[in-house]
C-alpha cells in the first residue's frame, strides 16, 4: 500500500518522470569539468530539470568538507524547485567505515577488524556515529553493510566484510542496519542502508573482483543467502546488487534471484539499485544482451527499481522507449518509482529536503574518537606471542628503545584501507591533520629517542623495506602488511606477502634482537617464511582514525588483545580452508590406499586470538526449553594475571546428515570482560532451526540425530528427535 502523496504523484507522473526517478546519476555528471566542487548550473538543470533524475552519488575524486556539501546540495535543492512536482533528489554515500567522504569524519575499524572483535553493539554503535556524520553532511542513503562473506582470501574487497561465516555476516550486518535506520528514517540521526551486494559477490573463482562466481544453488542458500534473510528482517530499506555472474548469469539479469527469491521468498519491499555501471556491462562486459537497449529491457523487467548509469541518461532514454514499445509494463515502472518516492517520504525529504541544522550539530562530536579508538582496541587480535614478548616492558623496568619499521610504520593508508576520504584510500592530503600514523603514536608514547625510524609515507619508498644502521635498540617492531586498495585495483596474483617485506623480516631476524611484526592488511597476506621467526605478531587489520593509538596500546598492555579471527589464516596460498569446511575437505592419501584425515592447518584458525590473561571454561550444560528451545550456559573464568576480554564461541556439529555435515559451524558468541579472578556465566539461547542445513531439495531443514555442542574444549551431545 503506498501512501497518499506517493500513490498522487505517481498518478500524476509522466513516464519521462518515472524513468528519471529510477535514473541515479553520479556527482561528475553536474559538475564543472575542471573542478571538483564546482556545480555547472547547466549540467544540474539538465540532470533535474529536464532527466528529471530522481538519485544523485558519491564525491568526485575526494571527500568533501561541510560547506561543500551544503553548497552542492542546497543547489540540487533548489533546482527541484522548477521541476513540476518538485520530488527530492535523494542523494546517496559510501559510508562504508565511517562518514569517509566527508572531510573530518570518525573512521572506524573496517568490517573486518569488527569481526574479530565479536561485539555487534560495537558495530552498531559504529554505525550510528557513521550515520548521524552522514546525515550531519546532508545525505540520508548509505550504500552500506557489506553483507558478502568473506570466503575467497584474494578478493579485494575481503576488508569489508565481516569474514567467512555466514552466521557472524547475518548478525553483524543486521546489527550495522540497526545503527544506521534506528526506529524512524525521518530522523536527523538515521540515514537508510543498503544491504549489498546480492548476491554471492565475494565469491569470484579467480579471486579478481567483479569477475564470475560458479556457485552451486545449495551453497549459494548456505552460505551466502542468510546474511540478506538476516538484513530484510533487520529492516534494512534498500539493497544493491552484485556486480558479478554466478553460474553463467549475471546477477543484474537474473529475475529469478531479484523477484522470485528476493521478493517473493524474502519479503523485502524496498528499493532495489544496481552497481556501477551494471546495466550496460549486461551488454558490453557479460554479453547476454545484445544491445545497451536490451539490457536495460532485461535488467528492469528482473526487478531492478534504480540504475546507476552512472555518467550517462541513456539507461533514461531507452527505459521511455521500451515502456512506450511495451516491452517493459507501466505497472513495473510504477513499483519502482512506488519504491523510491516511499523511501523518500520515509527520510523525510517531502517534509524538510534541505539542511538540516540538528542534524549538523551532531557532526564530530568529541565522544567518537573515544569510540572509534574502542572499536580499533576491541579488533586488535595477538596471533603469536612467544616467551610473553608482549605487551612491552611498561614504567618500573623502563621502556625499550624501538627500532620501528616497514611500509606500514608511517603511512596511514594502511590503517585505513579503502573507503577512506578518497575510494582508494592512498591520498594522505585528504585524512584529518590529526591523524596519528604508528611512528606518531609510538613517538607521542615513549618520546622521539625511544624511537627510530626512518619509514616513510609514501608506500614505495625504498626507505620502507631497509632497516636503519645506527642506533641501540631493544626490540624490533615491523609494520608490514598491504597499502590501501578499493575493489579492482586491489585484485592481486598471489596471496603472500610482498617479497619485499618478507626479505625485511629476515633482515630484521639478523639482528638477534625480538622482532615483533603488526599487519596492516584487508586480507590474510601469507606470512609463512617470517612466521617462525618472529616473537609476536598482531593483526591490526583496517584500524583507521585511532588504529595507530589502539596498536601503541596493545603493544605496552595498555589494551589487553581480545579480538580473535573472523576468518581462517591461510599459510599456503593452495590450501585455503574455512573453518566449516567438510570432513573429507582434509582427506589426504599420501600413498595408494593409505587415508587419514590431515586436518585443517591454516596458519592460525578462525577464532583464533590471544590475550595477556587467561581463561578457564567450565560447567557447559544445556537444558531443554519449551518446544525446541536449548539453554546453553557456560562458566567462563579470568584465571590470569591482567583484566581482558574473552569471545566466548558456541559451535555445533551434526553427527551426521543426508547432506554432508560441516566439521563445526558457529552458532553463536559473546564478548565479556572480565577482571582478574572474575568468572561469569554466559547463557545462549538456541533453536533447531540453529541446527538446520540446506537439503538437496534446497529447503532449510533440521533433520533428526545426534549433535554436538561445543565451548573451547568442552562438548555436551544432544539429541534432535523432530
Ligand atoms: C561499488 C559499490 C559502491 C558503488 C557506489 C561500486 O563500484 O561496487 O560497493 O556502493 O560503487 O560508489
Amino acid at each position: 500500500m503506498l501512501s497518499p502523496t506517493v500513490q498522487s504523484l505517481l498518478d500524476r507522473m509522466s513516464i519521462e518522470d518515472k524513468a528519471g526517478q529510477m535514473t541515479q546519476v553520479t556527482i561528475n555528471l553536474i559538475l564543472e569539468e575542471d573542478s571538483n566542487t564546482e556545480v555547472h548550473k547547466e549540467k544540474l538543470r539538465e540532470a533535474i530539470v529536464f532527466k528529471r533524475v530522481g538519485s544523485i552519488l558519491n564525491v568526485k575524486n575526494h571527500a568533501y568538507d561541510l560547506p561543500t556539501w551544503d553548497s552542492i546540495l542546497g543547489q540540487i535543492h533548489q533546482i527541484t524547485q522548477e521541476t513540476p512536482y518538485q520530488v527530492p533528489i535523494l542523494f546517496g554515500i559510501d559510508s562504508i567505515h565511517g562518514a569517509g567522504y566527508t572531510q573530518n569524519a570518525t573512521m572506524f575499524p573496517h568490517n573486518i577488524g569488527m569481526g574479530a572483535s565479536r561485539n555487534d553493539e560495537l558495530v552498531k554503535r559504529a554505525a550510528e556515529i557513521t550515520a548521524l556524520e552522514t546525515r550531519a553532511s546532508g545525505i540520508r542513503w548509505n550504500f552500506d553493510p557489506v553483507l558478502d562473506v568473506g570466503r575467497q582470501p584474494l578478493w579485494s574487497r575481503f576488508e569489508e566484510t565481516f569474514g567467512e561465516d555466514t552466521y557472524i555476516c547475518g548478525k553483524m550486518g543486521s546489527a550495522a542496519i540497526k545503527g544506521y535506520e534506528g526506529d524512524d528514517l525521518a530522523s536527523e540521526k538515521n540515514v537508510a542502508s543498503c544491504m549489498k551486494h546480492y548476491l554471492g559477490y565475494s565469491h569470484p573463482i579467480s579471486g579478481k573482483d567483479r569477475t564470475p562466481a560458479y556457485i552451486p544453488e545449495i551453497q549459494l542458500r548456505e552460505l551466502f543467502l542468510p546474511p540478506f534473510e538476516a538484513a530484510v528482517e533487520a529492516g534494512s530499506s534498500t539493497i544493491m546488487i552484485n556486480s558479478g555472474e554466478i553460474n553463467g548469469v549475471p546477477v543484474h539479469a537474473s529475475s529469478y534471484l531479484l523477484t522470485k527469491v528476493l521478493r517473493e521468498e524474502l519479503g523485502f519491499e524496498g528499493l532495489a539499485v544496481t552497481d556501477w555501471e551494471d546495466i550496460v556491462r549486461l551488454h558490453t562486459r557479460h554479453k547476454v544482451a545484445s544491445t545497451p537497449k536490451e539490457a536495460v529491457k532485461i535488467a528492469v523487467n528482473a526487478g531492478i527499481d534504480m540504475s546507476m548509469t552512472p555518467f550517462d541518461y541513456d539507461f533514461t532514454g531507452y527505459l521511455i522507449e521500451l515502456v512506450k514499445e511495451g516491452e517493459v509494463s507501466e505497472e513495473r515502472l510504477n513499483e519502482a518509482v512506488g519504491r523510491i518516492l516511499t523511501l523518500k517520504e520515509q527520510l523525510g525529504l517531502f517534509k524538510s529536503p534541505g539542511l538540516e541544522p540538528e542534524a549538523r550539530a551532531n557532526f564530530g562530536l568529541g565522544s567518537y574518537k573515544q569510540e572509534a579508538l574502542e572499536a580499533a582496541r576491541q579488533s586488535m587480535t595477538l596471533l603469536k606471542n612467544q616467551d610473553a614478548t608482549l605487551p612491552l616492558d611498561g614504567p618500573l623496568a623502563g621502556y625499550p628503545r624501538i627500532l620501528l619499521a616497514g611500509p606500514a610504520a608511517n603511512n596511514l593508508s594502511s590503517l585505513h584501507g579503502s573507503w577512506s576520504f578518497t575510494w582508494q584510500g592512498h591520498e594522505p592530503e585528504h585524512y584529518p591533520q590529526s591523524t596519528q600514523t604508528i611512528k606518531d603514536a609510538l613517538v607521542e608514547k615513549l618520546g622521539q629517542d625511544q624511537v627510530i625510524c626512518q619509514s616513510e609515507e609514501e608506500w614505495e619508498s625504498p626507505q620502507n623495506y631497509t632497516l636503519p644502521h645506527e642506533g641501540q635498540y631493544d626490540v624490533v617492531v615491523l609494520c608490514l602488511g598491504e597499502n590501501s586498495y578499493a575493489e579492482s585495483p586491489g585484485s592481486i596474483n598471489d596471496l603472500m606477502l610482498d617479497p619485499r617485506q618478507i626479505q625485511l623480516a629476515q633482515e630484521a631476524y639478523l639482528t638477534q634482537k625480538p622482532v615483533i611484526l603488526v599487519l596492516c592488511q584487508g586480507r590474510p597476506r601469507i606470512i609463512r617464511p617470517i612466521e617462525e621467526s618472529a616473537s609476536a605478531i598482531l593483526q591490526a587489520y583496517r584500524p583507521s582514525s585511532q588504529g595507530a593509538k589502539a596498536i601503541v596500546e596493545t603493544l605496552f598492555g595498555d589494551n589487553n588483545p581480545g579480538g580473535v579471527l573472523p576468518f581462517s589464516y591461510p599459510k599456503w596460498s593452495g590450501d585455503i580452508m574455512p573453518y566449516d569446511h567438510k570432513f573429507a575437505d582434509t582427506i589426504q592419501e599420501p600413498e595408494p590406499n593409505v587415508y587419514f584425515y590431515e586436518g585443517y592447518s591454516p596458519q592460525y584458525p578462525f577464532g583464533h586470538g590471544l590475550s595477556y590473561t587467561s581463561f578457564e571454561y567450565s560447567d557447559l550444560r544445556i537444558t531443554q526449553g519449551p518446544q525446541d528451545q536449548l539453554n546453553v550456559v557456560v562458566t567462563v573464568k579470568n584465571t590470569g594475571t591482567k583484566d581482558g576480554s574473552k569471545v566466548v564461541e558456541l559451535y555445533s556439529r551434526d553427527h551426521f546428515a543426508s547432506i554432508t555435515p560441516a566439521v563445526r559451524k558457529l552458532r553463536r558468541y559473546e564478548r565479556v570482560f572480565l577482571k582478574v579472578g572474575e568468572w561469569i556465566e554466559v547463557q545462549f539461547e538456541m533453536g533447531a532451526k540453529d541446527l538446520s542445513f540446506i537439503n538437496s531439495e534446497l529447503k532449510r531443514v533440521t533433520e533428526p540425530g545426534d549433535f554436538d555442542l561445543m565451548v573451547g574444549d568442552l562438548v555436551q551431545s544432544i539429541r534432535y528427535s523432530g
